[in-house]
């Protein structure tokens, strides 16, 4: 089913740069789907060190990530993957386990493929809810996922600014370590996709982050709120 008035939203960036925060306020701006496919990388990266499967073992996490039973669950405008029937929570995703791991486990690409078409049909998980479009972040939604989006964003912070902004939140996370495994992987890079809006937010508060992805999107649907 296709309806032209749906816009899709494209966010990808390094590790706090600011995508969740950002695509949430949106969200409920615009009243989009949220979609956060890192969260998605980490349930299952969950989901395989409980089941004992080794980020060096490419066929073992082939057969585990396509084992697995994928369904949605919405919980106010966010989009939660259920994995085997049950929303891996929050505690157990952002973890120092699921952050020293998840790189290694999503750059395998029959990993990715097994996410791939799940990521895709969020869009009619979007549709059949009301909402007004999706706006979707990760690392290759521009790229890869939705090359097409109607809105595509790469947001951009220095290293330094990141790393203080991932410490306020008092989590332990080596994000320089994610990003150069992210970069330098052979299937879907971060990289910022030709033609996408790239957005420098190192000197810039959320607020103004989100006024500034807000001015584009408003040229294609009014504001809720
Ligand atoms: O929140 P943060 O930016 O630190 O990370 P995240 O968005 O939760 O993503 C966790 C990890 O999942 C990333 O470092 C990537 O390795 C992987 N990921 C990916 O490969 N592709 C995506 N579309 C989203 C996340
Ligand atoms: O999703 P991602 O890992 O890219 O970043 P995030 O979780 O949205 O943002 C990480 C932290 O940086 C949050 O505590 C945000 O409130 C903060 N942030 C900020 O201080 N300034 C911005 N321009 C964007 C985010």
């Amino acid at each position: 089913m296709t309806d032209a008035s749906f816009i899709i939203v494209a966010i990808d960036g390094g590790a706090a740069s600011g995508k969740s925060s950002t695509s949430r306020a949106l969200s409920e701006r615009f009243h989009l789907l949220h979609v956060d496919t890192g969260s998605f990388y980490r349930a299952f990266t969950a989901e395989l060190l409980r089941q004992n499967v080794a980020t060096d073992h490419p066929d073992a996490i082939t057969s585990a990530a396509t084992a697995l039973q994928l369904d949605t669950a919405i919980e106010g405008r966010r989009a939660q993957m259920k994995i085997n029937g049950r929303v891996v929570p929050d505690a157990e995703i952002r973890t120092p386990a699921v952050n020293a791991n998840v790189s290694h486990f999503a750059a395998v690409p029959a990993l990715r493929q097994a996410l791939l078409e799940y990521q895709r049909g969020q869009a009619d998980v979007g549709r059949s809810h009301g909402f007004r479009g999706l706006v979707m972040e990760g690392r290759d939604i521009g790229s890869v996922i939705f090359p097409d989006a109607d809105f595509r964003f790469f947001l951009h912070a220095d290293p330094v600014e990141r790393a203080r902004r991932r410490a306020a939140e008092g989590q332990q996370d080596s994000i320089t370590e994610r990003d150069r495994l992210d970069q330098s992987r052979k299937t879907a890079p971060l990289a910022c996709p030709e033609g996408a809006t790239d957005v420098d937010s190192t000197h810039l508060t959320l607020e103004e982050v989100v006024d500034l992805l807000s001015s584009h999107l408003a040229t294609r649907l009014a504001p809720v709120a």
